[in-house]
């Protein structure tokens, strides 16, 4: 049970969350706006920007507020009590259904929950109708039924204060072919051997007005005869329809009332009657005749079941079917048709039938189902029970509570949810099932906006329309938001202004990035162009600078200025800064690109006045100029100069036979080697030490060689 009450509380909360608090699909007009869940409207005049789509109006009521909405509109669902008397019961008087009338106001889609009572009052006053078969099979009943007025009376003043009892037969349709119609034989219609009284038979009887006193019930039942007819089936559902609707010859009160069925054979439906040629269908009206006779029934066909059930249900009519064994499986499934009904097995000769009423009576009382009835098209109510016995359920027909004792309360929860808009409040009854104490719920949909604004010639729509909800609705002629636009010619329709504001390249109305206005884009800030398709803020970056700082966004392009170029202005088309002091580009070794030397491939620096790994890339000239100092074109490529030194020159390339110097000449970028050969030992560590650079490099080999070592005796 537990997990029930857990996933309708889930249920409850899931349609809670999604109704009020979920997202807002915009609409056009304040009613459609309201009558949308999640959703309210802003009736400030100067709300939204010029061009902005009206339905912008329309959002949650937390985007309206954090827009600086200074007007929302949001009718909230509201509950209020007109009625509501405290638990009572006495004698005259019994309130056992809290409250009695209700006004709800509700929002479409969302669920409104509110609370109903119940409180089993004590002894409540009991009308009893005892309904008997009076057909020949139920003779050896009657001598009971002679004596039970007391023993009824008796065993219900346990459970009520005060009860009354009234009494009715039934046989069968006094008509060919349930009866024998030979003259002598209707009028007699028991066996030939039986030789108590008989009487004719018929349809119903009344013959008994609920009364109090039990006297007269035990004389009236003593004056009842048997009677007989041909098929098993007998007219009682003939007899149950008069008993409900007849109320006052039966005399029904306001109190709880039971019928109670006794009968030992089946029963005619509608339809059965057409063997007899009735073909008019129960008309479910009151037909006794003064002596109490149901004088229509050779008329009108038997009712259906449901008929039946409809008008007891409608009467507050609590049915007990006292049946013999041998028919319990029909009557069972009768039973399940009716609300409000029982069966219990009746001994043959009926003396069990005080018992059977009395267990029947407790449990149609301690079972409490709240019921609704003419609920609007469009509402769905449903129900969360909270029993006595501490069980919880829900469902979407009825609230239903069984064991409950006298005295015990059970708390419904009901809820009410709208789909569709009611013209006006309307009305409908929660109903406990049986007794005639109702809830009347009147329900008011919130479809409408009541804004209060209402202004003919608003200035707010150019005096040329009416304001209402924030909203203009133009005259004559005009259109647009604050009614701005003239309708140039009968056809001009704010369709064919909105199409002017599409430019070529475009399938939205101002590139999207603006609004339409009679056929002229108002662009975003930032944005430019007939048709909004100039966006200034759009365009290359350098640095995250737009245009480098060196140029203009101009809808979406850059325009650099003097001396810059590129898609981001970011190259400037001097060339101060590839100049060498000399004046050269890039020393001859490169080209100026953004006024930035882009070095050739052997070269590198600012100005490309480096050479890229020299003493390396010079060794094979060097050394074959050394060796035949004749054809070393090709190993010399771009050497212009290669000079033999003195000794004493400072050299940093070194090879085994040959120490040199790669120069380059910054007048033309040319390259120079200097050379000397087979230099001595000394003079290489003195060179070595004398050039910073070698000297750094000698240290950090000595150093890593002494390392090496380290690890490697380590
Ligand atoms: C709302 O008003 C506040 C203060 O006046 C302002 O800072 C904020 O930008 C406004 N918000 C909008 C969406 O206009
Ligand atoms: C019904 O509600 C009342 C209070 O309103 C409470 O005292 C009572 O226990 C509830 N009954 C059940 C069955 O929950
Ligand atoms: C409607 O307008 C009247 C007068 O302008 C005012 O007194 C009243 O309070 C307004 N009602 C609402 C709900 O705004
Ligand atoms: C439309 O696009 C074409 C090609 O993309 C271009 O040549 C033309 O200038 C564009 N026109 C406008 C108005 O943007
Ligand atoms: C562009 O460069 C020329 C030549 O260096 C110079 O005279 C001119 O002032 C520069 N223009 C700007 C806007 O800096
Ligand atoms: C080499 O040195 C001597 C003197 O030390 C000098 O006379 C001679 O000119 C030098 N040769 C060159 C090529 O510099």
């Amino acid at each position: 049970m537990n997990w029930v009450w857990f996933s309708a509380a889930v249920l409850i909360f899931c349609r809670h969350a999604t109704g009020a608090q979920g997202k807002c699909k915009s609409q056009s007009t304040c009613s459609a706006c309201v009558s949308t869940a999640g959703c309210a409207w802003c009736k400030q005049r100067d709300f939204l920007m010029p061009g902005e789509a009206t339905k912008h109006r329309c959002d949650t009521e937390d985007n309206l507020w954090r827009r600086n909405c200074s007007e929302v509109i949001n009718p909230r669902p509201s509950t209020l009590t007109i009625r509501d008397e405290t638990f009572w019961s006495d004698q005259g008087r019994v309130v056992q259904l809290r409250p009695q009338k209700l006004h709800i106001k509700l929002r479409l889609g969302v669920p409104h929950t509110f609370n109903v009572m119940f409180k089993r009052a004590e002894g409540s006053p009991i009308d009893l109708y005892y309904l008997m078969d009076l057909s020949f099979s139920m003779r050896d009943d009657l001598d009971i039924v002679h004596k039970l007025g007391h023993q009824i009376v008796s065993a219900l003043k346990n459970v009520s204060s005060s009860v009354r009892i009234g009494l009715g037969g039934f046989v069968e349709k006094a008509i060919d072919p349930f009866i024998n119609t030979v003259e002598a034989v209707k009028n007699r219609p028991c066996n030939k051997g039986y030789k108590g009284a008989c009487q004719p038979s018929f349809s119903f009887k009344h013959v008994l007005q609920l009364t109090e006193d039990v006297t007269e019930f035990t004389r009236k039942a003593g004056n009842e005869s048997i009677s007989s007819n041909k098929d098993n089936p007998e007219a009682g559902f003939d007899a149950l329809m008069q008993v409900a609707v007849c109320q006052d010859q039966i005399g029904w009160g306001d109190v709880t009332r039971i019928l109670v069925y006794t009968s030992d054979g089946v029963y005619h439906l509608a339809g059965d009657g057409k063997l007899a040629g009735l073909y008019y269908p129960n008309d479910g009206k009151c037909h006794l005749n003064s002596e109490g006779f149901y004088d229509m029934a050779t008329y009108f066909d038997y009712p259906s079941i449901a008929h039946v059930a409809e008008a007891l249900s409608n009467h507050h009519i609590k049915l007990i079917f006292a049946v013999t064994k041998e028919h319990l499986e029909q009557y069972t499934a009768v039973s399940k048709l009716i609300p409000q009904s029982v069966v219990g097995v009746l001994e043959k000769d009926s003396s069990n039938v005080v018992q059977l009423i009395s267990k029947a009576y407790d449990d149609l009382s301690s079972t409490i189902l709240l019921e609704h009835h003419r609920v609007p098209p469009g509402i769905d109510v449903s129900y969360v029970s909270q029993c006595s016995d501490g069980t919880q359920s829900q469902s979407e027909n009825r609230g239903a509570c069984s064991h409950t004792m006298i005295n015990d309360q059970v708390n419904f929860t009901v809820t009410v949810a709208s789909s569709a808009c009611l013209h006006e409040p309307t009305s409908f009854l929660l109903k406990v099932q049986g007794l005639n104490e109702e809830l009347q719920v009147t329900v008011e949909t919130l479809c409408n906006c009541d804004c209060n604004d209402t202004e003919s010639f608003s200035p707010q729509c150019t005096s040329k329309g009416t304001l209402t909800c924030g909203v203009c609705s133009c005259d004559e002629g005009r259109m647009g938001q604050s009614c701005e636009c003239e309708r140039q010619e009968h056809k001009d329709t704010m369709l064919a202004l909105d199409e002017k504001c599409v430019g070529p390249n475009s399938s939205q109305p101002c590139s999207g990035q603006g609004s339409c206005l009679c056929g002229m884009c108002i662009c975003r800030r930032n944005i430019r162009g007939q048709y909004c398709q100039c966006d200034d803020t759009s365009c290359n970056r350098h640095n995250n600078i737009i245009c480098g700082g060196n140029g203009k966004c101009s809808c979406g392009t850059c325009e650099c200025n003097p001396n810059y170029s590129g898609p981001a202005c970011e190259c400037s088309t001097l060339t101060d800064q590839c100049h060498t002091g000399g004046g050269d580009l890039c020393s001859h070794n490169g080209h100026c690109e953004c006024n930035k030397c882009q070095c050739d491939p052997d070269f590198f620096g600012r100005h490309c006045s480096q050479i890229r790994a020299p003493c390396f890339k010079f060794k094979p000239c060097v050394l074959c100029t050394v060796a035949n100092g004749e054809d070393c074109t090709n190993a010399c490529g771009g050497v212009k100069h290669i000079t033999k030194m003195n000794e004493s020159t400072p050299l940093v390339c070194f090879d085994e036979t040959v120490h040199y110097n790669v120069e380059m000449d910054m007048a033309d970028g040319s390259i120079r080697i200097l050379y000397v050969l087979k230099p001595s030992k000394m003079y290489v560590i003195y060179l070595l030490i004398s050039t910073a650079t070698g000297g750094v490099v000698v240290i950090g080999l000595i150093g890593i060689t002494i390392c090496k070592i380290m690890f490697e005796i380590i």
